[in-house]
C-alpha cells in the first residue's frame, strides 16, 4: 500500500523518475522538459504527491502508469507547463494588425459578410486574447458587435483556462496596460483585494461577451475542425517543442486557418520552409 498520512514529506527524485516523468510530458502535450532540472520537477510535482498520500515517486509514477481517464497526466502537465503571458506582449504585432493586418481581412469581407475569428491558441491565463479584443475594439472598423467578431481562446491547462475566463488580474498582471486602456477595458473591484491590499480588475462585460474558452490539445485540434479562424496567435508555446513537433502543431493550426488569414508567432519562433504559409515579416504570416 503506497498510501501515508505526511504532515510534510520531502521526496526524493532520481533522474530516472525525472526521465519518465518528461517521457510522458512529451507524448501527451509534445513539451520537452529539461530531465537535468531536478528539483525544478521535484518540487512542482510534490504537491501532487502530498494530495494523493503518495509515499513516493515510484508510487506516483504507477499512478500515471495507471491512468486509465488521462487526468492525472493533464494535472503532470498543467503543474510542470509554463504560463508566462503579459497584455499586449510584442506588441509590434497588435500595432501591426491594427495598422495593416485588418485592412487586409476586411478586403476579403471578413467583419461583414464573414464573422472575423481570433484564436488564442496557447491562451495561458487570456491575457493575448484579452489583448487583441481591447486592439478590436479601438479600431474603428471593426466593432466588437456581437457576430461580427468571435474571440476563442484555448490551452492544454483547465486550470489556468479557468483564470482566462474570469478574466480577473492583479494590478502586477496588467501592468502591460497603459492608463488610458485600464479605464476603457476594465472594471476595478471594490471588494477584492490581492495579498498586498491591492484590487483586482476583471476585463468589462461587453469584451468577455464575445469570447468563449476551450480545452485544447495542439498535438490534436480535431475537436476545433468546424472553426475556420482569420487571425491565430501561436506565440511562445512552438519553443518547447521539438522540430518534428513543431512541424505538426504547424500543420494543425494552419489548416484550421481561412486562405489570407493571418498568424502570429512570438519572436523566437521563426516558421520555415512552409508551402501553406507566406512570410509577411518575421513573426507574422498569412495563409495561402
Ligand atoms: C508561455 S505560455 C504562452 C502564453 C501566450 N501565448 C503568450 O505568448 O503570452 C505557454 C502556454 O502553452 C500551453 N501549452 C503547452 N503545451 C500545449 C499543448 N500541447 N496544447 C495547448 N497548449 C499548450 C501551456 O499550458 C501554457 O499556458
Amino acid at each position: 500500500m503506497n498510501l501515508v498520512n505526511p504532515d510534510y514529506v520531502e521526496y526524493q527524485i532520481t533522474p530516472a523518475h525525472c526521465r519518465r516523468i518528461a517521457e510522458r510530458t512529451r507524448k501527451t502535450s509534445g513539451v520537452q522538459i529539461d530531465v537535468t532540472k531536478t528539483d525544478f520537477i521535484r518540487l512542482r510535482l510534490s504537491q501532487r504527491l502530498r494530495s494523493l498520500g503518495l509515499k513516493d515517486f515510484d508510487a506516483y509514477l504507477d499512478r500515471l502508469d495507471n491512468d486509465t481517464t488521462g487526468v492525472e497526466t493533464r494535472l503532470l502537465t498543467e503543474a510542470l507547463a509554463t504560463h508566462t503571458t503579459d497584455f499586449f506582449r510584442e506588441s509590434h504585432q497588435y500595432d501591426w494588425l491594427a495598422r495593416e493586418g485588418l485592412g487586409l481581412l476586411k478586403k476579403d469581407g471578413i467583419g461583414s459578410r464573414h464573422p472575423l475569428v481570433v484564436w488564442s491558441a496557447a491562451c495561458s491565463t487570456g491575457a493575448e486574447l484579452w489583448s487583441a479584443a481591447m486592439m478590436l475594439a479601438e479600431s474603428e472598423e471593426y466593432m466588437t458587435v456581437p457576430g461580427r467578431v468571435r474571440l476563442l481562446g484555448s490551452d492544454l491547462s483547465k486550470a489556468i483556462l479557468r483564470k482566462a475566463a474570469a478574466a480577473t488580474y492583479t494590478e502586477e498582471e496588467i501592468s502591460g496596460l497603459s492608463a488610458e486602456r485600464r479605464m476603457r477595458f476594465l472594471l476595478r473591484s471594490k471588494k477584492l483585494r490581492d495579498k498586498s491590499g491591492r484590487p483586482y480588475y476583471r476585463v468589462e462585460p461587453e469584451l468577455r461577451s464575445i469570447a468563449r474558452f476551450l480545452q485544447a490539445n495542439l498535438l490534436d485540434t480535431a475537436p476545433l475542425r468546424s472553426e475556420t479562424m482569420d487571425i491565430v496567435f501561436l506565440r511562445n508555446v512552438l519553443i518547447y517543442f521539438d522540430r518534428e513537433t513543431q512541424d505538426r502543431v504547424l500543420t494543425n493550426v494552419a489548416s484550421l486557418i481561412r486562405p489570407g488569414g493571418i498568424l502570429l508567432t512570438g519572436h523566437a519562433e521563426p516558421v520555415k520552409n512552409r508551402s501553406d504559409l507566406k512570410t509577411v515579416s518575421p513573426s507574422i504570416y498569412r495563409k495561402i
